[in-house]
């Protein structure tokens, strides 16, 4: 029998709140939240998974218009994972506030807007159009876009870009701002440090890794956009050994992701600095794997007899 199949869920509800959590002042029924991009913006999933068992979800990322994206084909699949080169197709901030979220408003679970934009000006329209939105808990911002401002320079690789970023939509934003760091750059520590001095009040990593793949008959690239970004259980040693080195370095709480695809990949973000884990690709290919992976973490924390879950965050042994 694997490690995986003698874990049975819990029965006992008592044992729920072993799993709540609190982040920036907002409280979580657990810790397993839905990535953005993976979940739409949420609904898409209602006739799958009872959504108010989640902990939360991420929306996909909201520009302050609708976005239409990138030409297919944006997605392939890779050894252990997959490229995507959606470009960030979305419905748009009002959409999401004036359709959404008065049909999410029935589900118990909290609901993350993922927000990106062009310049320092989209971000700050995007946020102050959802500051109107009933029902939002948190604001997850994605600083890994081109940033036309500064001649093509990422925001998420510059220090000093992503903490203006930061602390422009701090000045605005009604609710807490999680920023979601790119794995892109030389040192991921840096970029955290900049973001917390910002104001941050969490983060989240890790975002997609920049990959390619080629078609070896028509020597073309597999996806219209030459590069796309890499996801999947490829990237979680990547994922964990930044979350460990953020860790390390800061003391507002982090978000987990990249490559979770069952409950013994999420405690190992746990350990490693980890308060809450994002699931992203693994939702593709099984819808419920957040709901196992919340029966499995209630498992295991009876079978090592935790009183709570948080007994293991940032607990790695040398
Ligand atoms: C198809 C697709 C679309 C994504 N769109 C977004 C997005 O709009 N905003 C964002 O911050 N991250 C986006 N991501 C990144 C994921 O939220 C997540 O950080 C990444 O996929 C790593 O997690 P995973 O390995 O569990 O998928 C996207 C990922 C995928 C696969």
């Amino acid at each position: 029998m694997s490690d995986l199949e003698k874990l049975q869920p819990s029965t006992n509800t008592n044992s729920l709140n072993r799993l709540e959590i609190e982040i920036a002042g907002i409280k979580f029924q657990n810790p397993v939240l839905t990535a953005s991009g993976t979940f739409g913006y949420g609904l898409d999933f209602a006739d799958l998974i009872d959504l108010n068992r989640l902990g939360g979800f991420c929306s996909k990322g909201l520009s302050p218009k609708p976005m239409k994206g990138n030409p297919p084909p944006r997605i392939v699949e890779t050894h252990g994972g997959m490229l995507n080169a959606i470009g960030l197709q979305n419905i748009g901030a009002k959409a999401f506030v004036t359709d959404t979220l008065p049909q999410l408003k029935k589900y118990n679970t909290k609901v993350i807007a993922n927000v990106f934009g062009y310049s320092l000006e989209e971000y700050i329209e995007a946020i102050e159009i959802l500051n109107d939105g009933d029902g939002i808990s948190a604001y997850e911002l994605n600083i890994s876009c081109p940033n036309v401002k500064q001649g093509g320079i990422v925001i998420g690789n510059s220090p000093d870009a992503a903490a203006e970023v930061t602390t422009a939509v701090k000045q605005v934003a009604k609710r807490p701002v999680i920023v979601k760091l790119s794995p892109n750059v030389t040192s991921i520590k840096e970029l955290a440090l900049a973001v917390e001095g910002a104001g941050a009040d969490a983060l989240s990593l890790i975002n997609t890794l920049v990959g390619m793949s080629i078609d070896v008959y028509s020597r073309r690239p597999r996806i219209a956009n030459v590069t796309g970004g890499l996801s999947g259980p490829a990237v979680k040693p990547v994922a964990v050994r930044m979350v460990y080195e953020v860790a390390q370095v800061v003391k507002i709480p982090i978000i987990g992701i990249g490559g979770i695809a069952n409950w013994m990949d999420a405690v190992e973000f746990f350990i490693a600095g980890a308060c809450a884990i994002q699931i992203g690709t693994a939702n593709y290919y099984d819808p419920c794997v957040s709901i196992k992976i919340i029966d499995g973490l209630l498992s295991y924390c009876e079978s090592q007899k935790l009183s709570h879950i948080s007994e293991i965050f940032n607990s790695l042994k040398k």
